[in-house]
């Protein structure tokens, strides 16, 4: 079976439901954008590139699906506004508000040309979304390699190494592959990963219920530990099996190399520094965003308290697990008050490099990251 998060054919579009996993592997159709603002909403489809791409698709669908106007202009107005509203769906990755401008551009672009339709707009616009579905494997494939290449050139440890990541990042986050895990695909593919460690990944559990599913559906050498476990973990593998590196992926870097990711991600950042463990973000560029300088511009997502207050999962008798039967139980004592903050930003200053598609972008003499580097070769592409 191939982990598939995201399954489009012309004019139609399934998501893999992910709070469904790894119990039960369930798609759900996708019509419209608003069947998928409501799938990025409740998380049943997440990760920052994930998000981007279904919401893409969603719109690409819809337009196959609908009666349009002949005139190009009224088709770029309901793009605009169906993309304006799928925007809203998650606040914190940009990849989806990245997307959306970029399409915008497209489509603004189309309506310009001489004799344009309502027709010609829908396939410009269809066009440039599929795009973006195959885009993102191949970046994901370059992080992979270049990160791979970084670690072990770094680290130092000889030929295998062991590294650590949190929430998931793999193939059920992204079109494929992945960006932090796809760096452990890539490890692993070349004979140099002893061991990865995963974090449960509290409050939604993205490291037990998807990472852990994706390690052992590809036979990858893998521990799960809680996220409580991090800083005794790197201390018990020193020297023995040091952890190479720490690697995450992220929902939005800022311009001075700030990074918003999974909550949790900031502690791990600190522990590693303790431990002098390299830090690593594994993104796209399309996820540095420089129009935020820096990390106290960005929007966190606050999430409903349930989801740390209660667990879901199959009914389990002690014996048998009943995959069928989902069951809600309560963890928390009723009526604490709950803060559930999806995403923590974690300082450039914690952070040893940002591999991207292109290379592995570190800091300079200065301390400071200088991204303007990685967007001057799309100039030359
Ligand atoms: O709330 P989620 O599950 O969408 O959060 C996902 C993360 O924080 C990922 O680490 C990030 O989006 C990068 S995915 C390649």
């Amino acid at each position: 079976m191939v982990l598939e998060a995201i399954k489009y054919e012309h004019g139609s579009l399934q998501i893999l439901d992910q709070l469904r996993l790894p119990y039960t592997t369930h798609y759900d159709t996708i019509y419209s954008s608003t069947d998928a603002w409501h799938a990025i909403r409740d998380m049943r489809t997440r990760g920052a590139p994930a998000i981007a791409i279904v919401a893409a698709l969603s719109l690409a669908v819809e337009l196959t699906n609908t009666k349009l106007s002949s005139i190009s202009e009224e088709v770029n107005i309901f793009i605009i506004e169906k993309l304006e509203y799928l925007v809203t769906s998650r606040p914190t990755a940009v990849n989806l508000a990245d997307a959306a401008k970029k399409l915008k551009v497209v489509v603004g672009e189309a309506v310009k040309r001489e004799g344009m339709t309502g027709e010609g707009v829908r396939e410009a616009y269809g066009k440039a979304a599929e795009q973006m579905l195959v885009d993102d494997v191949a970046d994901n494939e370059g992080i992979g390699k270049h990160g791979a290449e970084w670690i072990v050139r770094n680290a130092g440890l000889g030929e295998e190494v062991s590294v650590l990541t949190h929430c998931n990042t793999g193939s059920l986050a992204t079109a494929g592959y992945g960006t932090a895990l796809g760096v452990i695909r890539s490890l692993h593919a070349n004979k140099q990963l002893k061991q990865a460690y995963c974090t449960e990944t509290r409050p939604y559990n993205q490291g037990s219920r998807l990472t852990a599913f994706e390690l052992v559906h590809d036979e990858i050498p893998a521990t799960l530990i809680t996220d409580s476990m991090a800083a005794a973990l790197l201390k018990l593998k020193g020297p023995s099996e040091k952890i190479a590196a720490i690697i995450v992926g992220a929902d939005r870097v800022a311009a001075n190399g700030d990074t918003a990711n999974k909550i949790g991600t900031y502690s791990l950042a600190i522990i590693a520094k303790h431990h002098g463990v390299k830090f690593l973000v594994a993104a796209p560029r399309t996820t540095i965003d420089l129009t935020t300088a820096s990390g106290d511009d960005i929007v966190i997502e606050e999430r409903p308290g349930r989801e740390v207050s209660f667990i879901r999962g199959p009914k389990y008798d002690g014996v048998t697990l009943d995959r069928a039967a989902v069951e809600t139980i309560a963890i928390a004592a009723e009526g604490i008050d709950i803060w559930n903050p999806a995403f923590d930003v974690t300082p450039a200053a914690l952070i040893d490099g940002i591999i991207t598609e292109i290379g592995v972008a570190e800091k300079g003499s200065d301390g400071k990251f200088n991204f303007e580097k990685l967007f001057e070769v799309e100039a030359t592409d």
